[in-house]
């Protein structure tokens, strides 16, 4: 069963109502400052052909999404803070972002990349991570690819999410330790994980 109490993000929330507004103005601050905030978007945007379709999954503030439609492209984005989402909306409008919990993603379409960038799957309830990366999957087009960025000693092993991908049907098809690609390697701290259906 999945504990939504356990979710990391919903907790900080509880302990603390103005978590998600400071969240919001952390990353304005970092923007006015004119803080690089595009790199997961920039790979993203490589990875596909023009006119691609994306979903942002764990879109937050709308930081990845909003670039990448930017770009062109098609996107979505869920999340499942209100607050987040009401900022991706007034902040990129013309994105669809929807209010959601990733564990019950059921869009009726398909995408060409799942990006879920930010340290999403850390903030997530544990019991929740398998299915989420099985709703990727469920969500990937013909020849899709999931991108799933996060760090260490956030209570998510890299093996073990390796291990939780494969049951979800998702095999790596490249391994990097940051979003500008410098490879993983033993020890790395960071894991952005390109993941295609086994
Ligand atoms: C640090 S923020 C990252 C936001 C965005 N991906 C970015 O990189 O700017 C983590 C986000 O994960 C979202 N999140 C955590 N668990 C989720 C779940 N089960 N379903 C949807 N969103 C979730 C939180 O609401 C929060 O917006």
């Amino acid at each position: 069963m999945i504990e939504q109490s356990d979710n990391l993000w919903l907790r900080k929330i509880a302990e603390n109502p103005g978590h998600s507004r400071w969240y919001i103005d952390r990353f304005r601050e970092m923007a006015a400052r004119g803080d690089d905030l595009g790199g997961e978007a920039r790979m993203i945007d490589a990875m596909v052909p023009r006119g691609a379709r994306i979903l942002d999954a764990g879109c937050g503030t709308g930081r990845v999404g909003g670039r990448v439609a930017a770009s062109g492209h098609t996107v979505v984005g869920v999340d499942l803070d209100p607050e987040l989402i009401a900022e991706a909306r007034a902040e990129f409008p013309g994105v669809r972002w929807e209010v959601g919990d990733l564990a019950e993603l059921s869009l009726g379409e398909r995408f060409d990349v799942v990006v879920c960038a930010g340290n999403v799957m850390t903030f997530a309830a544990p019991s929740s991570r398998e299915v989420i990366l099985r709703r990727f999957r469920e969500h990937l087009a013909e020849g899709g690819r999931a991108v799933v960025g996060f760090g260490e000693g956030r209570g998510y092993e890299f093996d073990q999410f390796l291990k939780d991908a494969a049951v979800a049907g998702l095999e790596p098809d490249l391994l990097l330790g940051t979003w500008d690609l410098r490879p993983f390697t033993p020890g790395a701290d960071f894991l952005v994980a390109v993941l295609r259906a086994a």
